[in-house]
């Protein structure tokens, strides 16, 4: 096959959404149950507003009264009429009203408990005891002030009338005469004022009253009737020397502000300027808080022209005489139209149901990145060539387009089932901000996956999240937004936290979505955008998504690199450890390795030239590589590879053994990139491992020790995944997969086309070794290739493995001695970080195998006889095992003679029980044995 050179960005990042994808296809319903959530509670709300609707907005009560005035002969109904003469006065909100009733303005008078009257914290002068709050005859106070009191006095004398006129002909302009006040609070106007329709007396402000008594009255708005007394209250006119003392009662009249809690309110208060003949001037005092929450209510009732007719009546009197008269006889409203109750109910409970659907994308992103952590898939991923950079982005990438999918998916089901949420705002703002919104949760995934290492937990994680966001909005967040108290910073920092910032969003679509459609009108657009919060909640999102970003690869550069976490302050070139210039304490070395180990020495000199010519050769070339780890929390640092030297030749496997810890790991670890070395340096290929890394995975494989392998997936995709790695396409991918699914026999039976979760322990070990062998690449590294494995499955593994051999070089690490010899050419073992012995088996077992190994079982009150029996045989021999009656013995092959060893034990049998004997060669596993312990007690004292 040729070569066909390292995989471009682009074919690495097509192979990586093929297995995406495949992966997504397998996935396929737990993808369409995740679309059919936006679906279900978009169906939900559409649900919950159709019963609302059929209860309440279609209710004869949310609409105006209708009645029948025409019934035929069987009672049934042949003519209705609405209108407001028909309504109760919930309904009459609703009628339409072609012609608006007229009502005589009312003045805000303060109710007579809260009058003011003489107290401490006012300064007195003419106010009343507070004995006239006993019998409800407190006055009603207006306060005067302005540059010339003589002109004042005259004003305020013509304000009030003294007596009561009323015209039954014509009621209104007879009571156009007369001062009218209320204490009812000032509601929506609903076309009257409440002061009429209320319960509460209408006050008729005199100068003074001469009776206590009522004066009935009835009265007819439009269709409807009052009957109404008229009370009268006395009004009193204060004189101030100035506009601060007027202020002064007013603010310490406030009940909430003085300090006995008492109401000592004021009805209204004029300051009259440099009034004079010529000019008049007035500034008017009133009070418009006369009902609680009437916050965002624009139509509330002002009830202050009356004031400012008083005053300009009384002016001119003072002009003109008391016989001139500028009555204010009514008011009314505009006509209007018929409404009917308009409540969208998606809009109100949106913001919680829409945080939940937009939030839910969290978790599963989360969990399939924590699920490639977790696997270690990502890693061997890497080692197969998939670098960091397509990684990111094709995940990102990837990710988005499942978001976007998504949320695309939620408005347009949004919008065909009429939701007023999705249909009155402009799309493209709802869409601007979804995707800057998912852009946000993506980050932000990247950046916690490094937290997690485990999927459950990140998932249970994740859904705490997704509700109590929601709920916290909801319960808490929405409260504090809609309470104009607290504090708008406060609000900002609350949605630095991203679930805030969605909830605020969302919030503000919902509220523009109300209004709209109360009024008929359009939601939310481009130009609300900053009279709205939602510039404030884009800015957030923006910002954050930039720092988790940034965070978010800080932190898998730290991870994956064991870097330093201040790395980037660190000189981008330092001295690189690949420099060849053979150091001082090479030279070092290497005089003492010759001494002790004339085969290592040798692949030493052989290295040195090797890199001296730069040659290709050889596949792998080891110079000298050291990892030394720093030493943490007080521990000195670890060398976990003192300076290793090896070369291996295309077509060559060669077997690292070595028992546990001994550095195998960290070997393949630098060899695969997953470890910089400390010094010294390798090269794959003529490619160094330090700064060309990402070509050498292109002709490099590796089978882990564990399988790493994608539950879901079947052998094949894992093969067309990494295939596509390393650059194979088209039929000779295909092909490439083929023949390696038949060489490690997955292909019968179509086990190459059934998930890999499903295979047994030894079926995922095959696999695993056919993807590091897929692609001819030219360096295989296997550890423990064949670990688990039943002994048929395993000769079929080997075989493989070793047909592979042929033009690739391996480095196999095994525990098994019976593999080693199977399949390597040449053996080194690997002790404590260093080789202590390197050669093909034959060698190795020539060079330190040379004793037999005696065995003999006997019962152990006989144990001495054996051993005397060996001392007869030779002197030189040494125990190297026992265990209840049974001895090992090794004795030294230049004293014995097999027949002297046969004879002695003829002689022994005759005196004492030998259950059973042997004698053996020396095996793989005994030179491993000594080469393992002399390499250890030699580097513990070194
Ligand atoms: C105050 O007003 C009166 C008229 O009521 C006028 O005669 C008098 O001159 C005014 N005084 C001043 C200081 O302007
Ligand atoms: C009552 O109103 C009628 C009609 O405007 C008017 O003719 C009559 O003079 C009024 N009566 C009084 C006492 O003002
Ligand atoms: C107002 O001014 C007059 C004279 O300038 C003074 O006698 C009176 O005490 C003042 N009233 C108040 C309440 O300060
Ligand atoms: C205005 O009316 C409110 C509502 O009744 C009352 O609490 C408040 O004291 C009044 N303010 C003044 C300055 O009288």
């Amino acid at each position: 096959m040729a070569d066909a050179g390292p995989a471009s960005f682009s074919t690495r990042a097509n192979a990586l959404l093929r297995k995406n994808l495949s992966y997504q296809t397998r996935n396929i319903w737990s993808n369409i149950r995740l679309i059919m959530i936006p679906f279900y509670l978009c169906v939900l709300l559409v649900g919950i507003q159709a019963l609302f609707d059929s209860q309440i907005t279609n209710s004869a009560d949310n609409q105006c009264g209708c009645q029948c005035t025409l019934t035929n002969e069987n009672g049934k109904c042949v003519n209705r009429t609405c209108g407001i003469e028909y309504s109760s006065t919930d309904q009459a909100f609703f009628c339409s009203i072609p012609s608006p009733p007229q009502w005589p303005p009312l003045l805000q008078v303060p109710p007579p408990q809260s009058r003011a009257v003489r107290a401490s914290f006012l300064p007195e002068i003419g106010l009343p005891g507070e004995s006239c709050r006993r019998t409800g005859s407190c006055p009603v106070t207006f306060l005067f002030t302005g540059s010339n009191h003589s002109l004042g006095a005259s004003l305020y004398g013509n304000m009030l009338p003294s007596s009561v006129t009323v015209n039954s002909s014509d009621l209104l302009q007879g009571l156009a005469y007369n001062v009218l006040g209320t204490e009812t609070e000032a509601e929506l106007t609903n076309y009257l004022d409440p002061g009429i329709a209320s319960d509460l007396p209408i006050y008729n402000i005199q100068s003074r009253c001469i009776s206590n008594a009522a004066f009935p009255f009835s009265f007819g708005v439009g269709p409807l009737k009052f009957q109404k007394d008229l009370r009268c209250v006395q009004g009193l006119n204060l004189w101030r020397n100035n506009s601060k003392e007027v202020n002064d009662v007013i603010f310490k009249g406030y009940k909430k502000g003085n300090p006995e809690g008492k109401a000592n309110e004021i009805a209204a208060a004029y300051d009259l300027l440099n009034t004079n003949r010529n000019n008049f001037n007035v500034h008017i005092w009133y009070n418009s808080t006369y009902e609680e929450n009437s916050r965002n209510r624009p139509s509330t009732l002002v009830r202050v022209a009356r004031s400012v007719n008083l005053v300009s009546n009384a002016y001119l009197q003072f002009l003109q005489g008391s016989g001139t008269k500028m009555l204010f006889e009514y008011v009314k409203e505009m006509p209007k139209q018929e409404t009917s109750l308009r409540l969208d109910i998606a809009s109100l409970i949106g913001p919680l149901f829409f945080t939940w659907v937009i939030l839910l994308l969290f978790p599963v992103i989360l969990s399939s990145l924590v699920y490639e952590k977790q696997e270690r898939l990502r890693i061997i991923m890497k080692m197969h060539g998939l670098g960091d950079g397509p990684y990111w982005m094709i995940s990102y990438a990837y990710f988005l387009t499942i978001s976007t999918l998504y949320f695309i998916c939620l408005m347009i089901f949004g919008s065909a089932i009429g939701l007023k949420f999705f249909r009155l705002n402009d799309y493209s703002l709802q869409f601007v901000f979804y995707f800057l919104y998912v852009n946000l949760q993506i980050a932000l995934c990247f950046l916690v996956s490094s937290i997690f290492s485990k999927v459950k937990t990140s998932t249970v994680v994740a859904y705490i999240y997704v509700f109590g966001s929601g709920l916290l909005g909801t319960f808490l967040f929405q409260f504090l937004i809609q309470d104009s108290s607290f504090p708008r910073g406060w609000i900002i920092f609350m949605e630095l936290y991203p679930g805030f910032s969605l909830y605020r969003g969302l919030y503000e679509f919902a509220q523009f979505a109300f209004q709209g459609n109360l009024r008929g009108a359009d939601g939310m657009k481009w130009k609300d955008f900053s009279d709205s919060a939602m510039d404030e909640v884009f800015y957030i999102i923006i910002v954050e998504w930039f720092l988790a970003l940034i965070a978010a690869y800080y932190i898998d550069k730290i991870v994956s690199s064991g870097k330093d976490p201040m790395f980037f302050l660190k000189k981008p070139f330092k001295k690189s450890p690949s420099m060849r210039k053979p150091s001082l304490q090479r030279q070092g070395s290497k005089v003492f390795v010759e001494m002790e180990k004339p085969d290592v020495a040798q692949e030493i000199e052989k290295v040195e030239k090797l890199m001296l010519e730069a040659s290709t050769s050889h596949a792998i070339v080891c110079d000298n590589l050291k990892k030394v780890y720093p030493g943490r929390d007080g521990n000195p640092p670890k060398m976990a590879v003192r300076g290793l030297s090896l070369a291996v030749p295309s077509g060559e496997c060669f077997g690292m053994l070595g028992p546990n810890g001994a550095g195998k790991t960290s070997f393949i670890n630098m060899m695969t990139g997953l470890l910089k070395p400390t010094s010294g340096t390798g090269l794959v290929q003529g490619l160094d491992i330090c700064n060309d890394m990402d070509r050498v995975y292109t002709s490099m494989g590796v089978c882990p020790q564990h399988d790493l392998l994608w539950e879901t997936l079947t052998g094949r995709e894992h093969l067309l995944f990494y295939g596509r790695l390393k650059n194979l396409k088209g039929s000779v991918l295909t092909q490439a997969v083929e023949e390696s699914l038949r060489s490690v026999n997955l292909f019968h039976g179509g086990v190459g086309d059934k998930p890999a979760g499903k295979y047994s322990g030894g079926m995922k070990r095959r696999l695993s070794v056919a993807i590091s062998l897929i692609g001819n690449p030219k360096v295989v590294y296997m550890d423990e290739p064949s670990t688990g494995l039943d002994p048929a499955s395993r000769k079929n593994l080997w075989t493989v493995i070793k047909r592979a051999k042929q033009n690739t070089a391996i480095i196999l690490t095994t525990h098994s001695m019976e593999e080693a010899e199977f399949l390597c050419d040449r053996l080194g073992i690997f002790v404590d970080g260093s080789l202590q012995c390197i050669g093909n088996p034959k060698e190795l077992k020539g060079r330190y195998g040379g004793s037999y190994v005696f065995t003999m079982t006997t019962s152990s009150e006989h144990e001495g006889n054996v051993e005397k029996l060996i001392q007869d045989v030779s002197p030189n021999a040494k125990k190297i095992y026992h265990i209840a009656g049974t001895q090992k013995f090794e004795l030294p092959k230049e004293d014995v003679r097999i027949s002297e060893v046969f004879q002695a034990v003829e002689k022994a049998k005759s005196t004492f029980t030998v259950f059973a004997w042997g004698l053996a060669d020396t095996t793989l596993e005994d030179v491993f044995i000594k080469v393992a312990r002399t390499g250890q007690a030699f580097n513990v004292f070194s």
